[in-house]
């Protein structure tokens, strides 16, 4: 077992406690596990060994550079969604080639970087973007390999703000109008279709409408052979969940049971874009407790030192955390809504928790906060962002440092 367990009363991170790395480093901290990381990468890689496959971490979930180099490191490749996120690619290692370029609104300024780098696809979201990759290939006397994204109008059934796969949603091009697309596409010189993406959601903890995205990812690419487009990959995106409360959800091994036999048929090598299943448990959020106070019934407001501004999934998507003390304590247990320090009702961590009751200067964790916690952070309020601290071969090593306000303030006039 990696990640974060108990050694008797104590919480650690891979046998190193996470009361003395709070106290070095400070808090709000996120602190890593590097074998959680490593173990939860190669058991996706380990499910699809069988077939030809090419893992793209996707670095929206979590790009500090260390991680990124450990997942390079480990023979991942990437998945980019900007052009930060490409330059970051590159910093960490990653060639060109090894990167795939997705998002729904690239700028020209991006598709000619990704052009010029020659990264193995660009994922196109639209017709328009087709016409602008043309375009900019052409200046340069490149055909540009590319991916067209469908969306096959499957409900992920995730919550609505990470559902990417429904025709209401911005993304991709409708499943109906890509073989006339394709068709069209063929004419063009300077573009060049080696593979379908999809990716239908975030969070998918039910294995069906990944099936059903692969199937209509094969029965496209089999059409499209028969009317002269050949393509090299199926690109299956990412979404697949992890579990914030305890309850079973599939793991890597059930996904590929799941998908491989429908993506086998298509004989074509895939593609796979995980972020939050690599990253998401191996991370937690250290926080202290500033301030209890009765909430008006018997429950309490604990006031942390992390909010919204430092794990904003809670307030944007309703999501579940497990929070809990760092040093176990034998208090009688309370009702206690978690908050953030923020001037907003919204900055909650988590609602109804029971927990010993509570003390001012206590240490908590804030669980399964290694995807989309640091990457969506912020500096609202004049806050600064946390550091960021790898547990690696019984070491806690500083990743990134605490901002200061001279660091945010040297933007500004
Ligand atoms: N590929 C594409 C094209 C994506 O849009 C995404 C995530 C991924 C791969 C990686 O998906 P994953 O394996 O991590 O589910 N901030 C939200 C999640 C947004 C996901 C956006 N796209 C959250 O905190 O739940």
């Amino acid at each position: 077992m990696t990640g974060f367990q108990r050694e008797g009363r104590a919480l650690a991170c891979d046998g190193v406690a996470l009361e003395p790395i709070a106290a070095a480093h400070g808090t709000p901290l996120y602190v890593y596990s590097s074998a959680a990381i490593a173990a939860r990468y190669r058991a996706i890689d380990g499910a699809f060994a069988g077939y030809p496959h090419a893992i793209h971490y996707a670095l929206k979930a979590n790009s500090t550079l260390a991680i990124a180099r450990l997942l390079r490191d480990l023979g991942s490749n990437a998945d980019a969604n900007s052009g930060g996120e490409i330059d970051v690619a590159l910093r960490a290692g990653f060639t060109p080639g090894q990167i795939v370029f997705t998002g729904v609104g690239k700028t020209n300024d991006e598709l000619a970087r990704a052009i010029d780098l020659g990264v193995r696809s660009i994922n196109v979201e639209s017709e328009g973007e087709i016409a602008r990759v043309d375009a900019l290939s052409r200046q340069r006397g490149v055909r540009t390999t590319i991916a067209v994204r469908i969306n096959p109008d499957v409900d992920a059934r995730t919550h609505p703000h990470i559902s990417t796969g429904l025709k209401t949603n911005k993304f991709g091009i409708p499943l109906g109008d890509v073989p006339a697309l394709c068709a069209r596409t063929r004419d063009r010189a300077n573009v060049e279709i080696v593979g379908l993406h999809a990716h239908v959601g975030s969070q998918i903890t039910s294995l069906e409408p990944l099936q059903h995205a692969a199937t209509a990812l094969v029965d496209l690419a089999r059409a499209l052979a028969a009317a002269g487009t050949s393509i090299r990959h199926l690109d299956i995106g990412g979404g697949l969940g992890v579990s914030y409360d305890g309850s079973p959800v599939p793991d890597a091994q059930d996904y590929a049971n799941a998908v491989l036999p429908i993506l086998r048929q298509a004989g074509l090598s895939i593609v796979l874009e995980p972020g939050r299943h690599v990253i998401a448990p191996a991370g937690a959020l250290l926080t202290r407790v500033i301030d209890v106070k009765p909430a008006g019934d018997d429950r309490l407001f604990v006031i942390m030192d992390a909010g919204m501004t430092e794990l904003i999934r809670p307030m944007m998507y309703n999501a579940f955390h497990r929070i809990e003390p760092v040093v176990r304590s034998d208090a009688p247990e309370n009702s206690c809504d978690v908050v953030g320090p923020l001037c907003e009702s919204s900055d909650t961590l988590g609602r109804n928790r029971m927990l010993p009751r509570p003390e001012v200067g206590q240490l908590y964790a804030v669980l399964d906060a290694g995807a989309y916690g640091s990457v969506m952070a912020s500096n609202y309020n004049r806050r600064l962002l946390p550091a960021e601290v790898l547990v690696e071969a019984g070491a806690a090593r500083v990743i990134r440092r605490r901002q200061t306000l001279e660091d945010v303030l040297a933007l500004e006039a």
